[in-house]
C-alpha cells in the first residue's frame, strides 16, 4: 500500500495531489451515474424487494443475469475453446476411475460434453450427462446440439440450479469449465486495518448506484453474519477468512458463491472427483497491492482493474471474471474433503505460450485444470477454510 502510495507521488507530484486524492481514488466508496437507464431501474427494483441494499453478488446477477443485463444483450458468452487433448484426457479418467456421470457447471452452450460424450462413444465407453447453466437462454441450443450429434440418449437434464433432490446418475465427475470465476463474489473489507468484518453494499436509486459498508443489522436482514474474521453465507456455510489481512477500505472480493456451489454440487451428486479448469493467474502486481483479486474484463486487453467507477458506470455492458488463486482453491478443496489434489498439464496453455497455435481471443491465457478426488465426507457444518492468496497454512 505505501509503495502504491509512493508511486502514485512521485507521477502526481507536478499536479499537486496529496494522499487524500489517492485515498479518495483508490480506496473510497463509490457514487456513480449509470449510463444504461432500463439496467438501472431493473437494479432499482432488486433493490427495492431487498430492503434497499444489494451485496455486490446481488447487484451483479441483475447486471450479469437480468432482462437488460449483459448476456441478454451481448452473444460474446457460453462458449470456450477446448483443446482435444483436454477432451482424450478427461474420457481417460473417467475410463481409470470408472467414472459413469458427469455433471457440467456452467456449461455452456453444452459443446465441452458433446465433445466428450463423442470421444467416449469412439472409446466404446457409456457416460451420461447433466449440464447445469444459469444463462436458461442457452437451454434450447444445448439440447439442438446434442440431437445433431445422436446424444439425446446421453443426455439427463439440463437446469439452471443444482437439484436438491437428484436421482444418482452414478459415480459422477463435477466439472467446473471456466465457471467458477464467472461467478459473482462478495467484495469484503475491514473497517478498521484487520480481518474483514463487513461488505460492500449497493443502493441505487433514480439512476445513481451508491457504495455503503454493510452494518451488522444489514448483514443480518440478507441471512449473512461477519464475525471475527468468519464469515456464514445465506446457506448457512461458514467461511474461514482469516488470513485475510486487509488495510482499511481495501477491498478483497471473494468468490463465496461459488464455495458454497462447489459444496451443494458435492453434496447433491455422488461426486468423485472433481475437475476445475479455470485461470489460477493472479492480478499484476501493482493493482493486487490496493485490492485483493479485482475483477478482471474478458474484451479487454489490460484486463485488471481498479477503476469502479467505470465499471459500475458501464453497468451491463462489461463480462467480468475474477481470479482464482491456486493456493485459495486448495484451501477450500480441502475443507471439502478432498484428500488429494493435483493440478494437471495444461497442454492449450502451453502450445499458445509457445507460440505453436494461435490464441482464440488474441491474448495470452494462463490456465490450469485441477483434479481432486479421494474424498473423506465432511460434517456439513464443517468451516470452509478460505486462504488469502499467497498464504499457506
Ligand atoms: C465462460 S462460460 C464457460 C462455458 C463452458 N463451461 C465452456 O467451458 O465452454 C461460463 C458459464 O457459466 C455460467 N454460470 C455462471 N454462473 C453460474 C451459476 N451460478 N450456475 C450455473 N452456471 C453459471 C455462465 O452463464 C456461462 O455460460
Amino acid at each position: 500500500m505505501l509503495k502504491s502510495y509512493f508511486d502514485y507521488f512521485l507521477k502526481k507530484i507536478i499536479a499537486g495531489n496529496n494522499y487524500k486524492d489517492w485515498y479518495d481514488t483508490h480506496y473510497s466508496l463509490k457514487t456513480v451515474s449509470l449510463k444504461n437507464r432500463r439496467l438501472a431501474k431493473e437494479l432499482e427494483a432488486a433493490c427495492k424487494r431487498s430492503n434497499g441494499v444489494l451485496t455486490y453478488a446481488e447487484y451483479l446477477q441483475v447486471d450479469q443475469f437480468g432482462r437488460n443485463g449483459y448476456h441478454a444483450t451481448h452473444k460474446e458468452h457460453g462458449f470456450q475453446h477446448i483443446h482435444t487433448s483436454t477432451i482424450k484426457e478427461i474420457v481417460e479418467l473417467c475410463i481409470q476411475n470408472k467414472l459413469e456421470h458427469i455433471v457440467d457447471i456452467g456449461c455452456g452452450n453444452g459443446s465441452l460434453g458433446i465433445e466428450i460424450l463423442k470421444e467416449a462413444r469412439q472409446r466404446g465407453y457409456t457416460l451420461s450427462w447433466t449440464g447445469i447453466e444459469i444463462n436458461e437462454q442457452l437451454h434450447g441450443e444445448i439440447k439442438k446440439r446434442f440431437k445433431t450429434a445422436k446424444l439425446e440418449k446421453s443426455l439427463i437434464e439440463i437446469s439452471s440450479s443444482i437439484q436438491h433432490k437428484a436421482k444418482s446418475h452414478g459415480k459422477t465427475l463435477a466439472i467446473f469449465s471456466f465457471s467458477l470465476d464467472s461467478m459473482p463474489p462478495e467484495i469484503f473489507m475491514s473497517s478498521a486495518a484487520s480481518v474483514p468484518d463487513t461488505m460492500i453494499g449497493l443502493q441505487i436509486k433514480d439512476n445513481l448506484l451508491t457504495e455503503i459498508a454493510l452494518t451488522k443489522e444489514q448483514l443480518q436482514q440478507k441471512g449473512l453474519i461477519m464475525e471475527n474474521g468468519i464469515g456464514t453465507d445465506i446457506y448457512k456455510n461458514k467461511f474461514d477468512l482469516r488470513s485475510w489481512n486487509l488495510a482499511k477500505g481495501q477491498r478483497a472480493y471473494i468468490p463465496i458463491a461459488s464455495f458454497s456451489l462447489l459444496k451443494e454440487c458435492i453434496n447433491t451428486y455422488a461426486v468423485a472427483q472433481l475437475l476445475i479448469i479455470d485461470e489460477f493467474r493472479l492480478p499484476s502486481n501493482e493493482k493486487y497491492r490496493e485490492h485483493v483479486l479485482v475483477p478482471r474484463i474478458l474484451q479487454r486487453f489490460v484486463r485488471d482493474t481498479v477503476d469502479f467507477k467505470n465499471l459500475y458506470e458501464n453497468s451491463g455492458k462489461i463480462l467480468y471474471y475474477y481470479p482464482l488463486p491456486w493456493n485459495t482453491i486448495v484451501s477450500v478443496l480441502k475443507s471439502l474433503g478432498f484428500q488429494k489434489i493435483q493440478s494437471g498439464k495444461d497442454a492449450y496453455s502451453l502450445k499458445i505460450l509457445l507460440g505453436e497455435v494461435q490464441n482464440p481471443v488474441g491474448k495470452i491465457m494462463l490456465c490450469r485444470d485441477i483434479i481432486a478426488s479421494q474424498r473423506i465426507k465432511q460434517s456439513p457444518f464443517a468451516t470452509i477454510t478460505v486462504d488469502k492468496p499467497g498464504s499457506i497454512h
